[in-house]
């Protein structure tokens, strides 16, 4: 996957992407992520990329210029418009549609991406309505530019790109992935401070392991994210255990 970023803050990138699984997703050759400062499109002699909102107010305002210049540059130098054709520009704003496990997998089938990173009090009107095919929020709440939020995005997308988690880390039963929240973890040692871990875990019957793990993750999901039972695919050995957990909720008056 080719993710292109717009920022105007490049420098805030590198310590992300050069550690950990990105640096791996990279060299294995899964990710390549190319950085374009938007100054770097300006025309002016000043490289002006802001300027005030019109009709007043407090706060600056991205130009549209560098904006259409800088996207429409990666058009060139992808030496084809087809090859542009169908990819998303994704805006971070916070009236952005929410982010979620699912975008992440949708945007995990694209060849390319290009992230757009406002700042200030966002970009111009024109680069929503003629230039942006997507809007994402990272949350409800308003940071000062989309630097984190288009790293948050690369980060969801890369853990879910082929072999790069390699089979023991893999995504598919992460929370989210499966609809419900994952069940605990648990390493060495056994017994810490007299708090043991559950003897199925050290049982050696896998069949037994993968039941306590789907029972605990409904448990979690039950007690954290009612919400997200109304839309999981459940079994009908789900739905029983659910059913005593509601039973037991009532007993102890939960
Ligand atoms: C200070 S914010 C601008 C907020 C804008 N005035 C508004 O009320 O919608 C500057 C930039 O940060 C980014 N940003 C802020 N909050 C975000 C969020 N929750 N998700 C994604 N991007 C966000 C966007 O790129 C935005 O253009």
């Amino acid at each position: 996957m080719n993710i292109h970023i717009l920022t105007l803050f490049p420098d805030m990138f590198p310590a992300y992407l050069n550690e950990s699984i990105l640096k791996k997703a990279q060299a294995m050759g899964q990710l390549t992520v190319r950085l374009h400062n938007i100054r770097d499109y300006t025309t002016d002699k000043h490289h002006v990329t802001d300027e005030p909102p019109f009709g007043g107010g407090g706060g600056m305002v991205l130009k549209p210029e560098p904006i259409f210049t800088a996207v429409e540059s990666l058009v060139a130098d992808l030496q084809s418009q087809q090859e542009m054709e169908g990819v998303p520009v994704i805006l971070m704003s916070p009236q952005g549609r929410p982010f979620t496990q699912t975008i992440a997998q949708e945007l995990a089938g694209q060849e390319r991406l290009v992230l757009l990173c406002g700042r200030y009090e966002g970009v111009d009107e024109r680069v929503r309505e003629h230039l942006v095919t997507d809007e994402i929020s990272i949350g409800d709440y308003v940071l000062t530019g989309g630097e984190l939020a288009a790293l948050v995005i690369v980060d969801a997308v890369t853990r879910l790109l082929p072999g790069v988690l390699g089979a023991e880390g893999a995504a598919e039963m992460d929370s989210h992935a499966t609809g419900l929240l994952e069940g605990p973890h648990f390493t060495k040692p056994a017994d810490f401070r007299g708090w043991v871990v559950p003897d199925v875990l050290r049982s050696g019957h896998a069949a037994n392991v993968a039941r306590w793990r789907r029972e605990e993750s409904l448990r979690r999901t039950w007690q954290r994210r009612p919400d997200m039972l109304l839309t999981a695919v459940l079994t009908e050995e789900d739905r029983w255990f659910l059913g005593q957990l509601a039973q037991e909720s009532v007993a102890i008056g939960d």
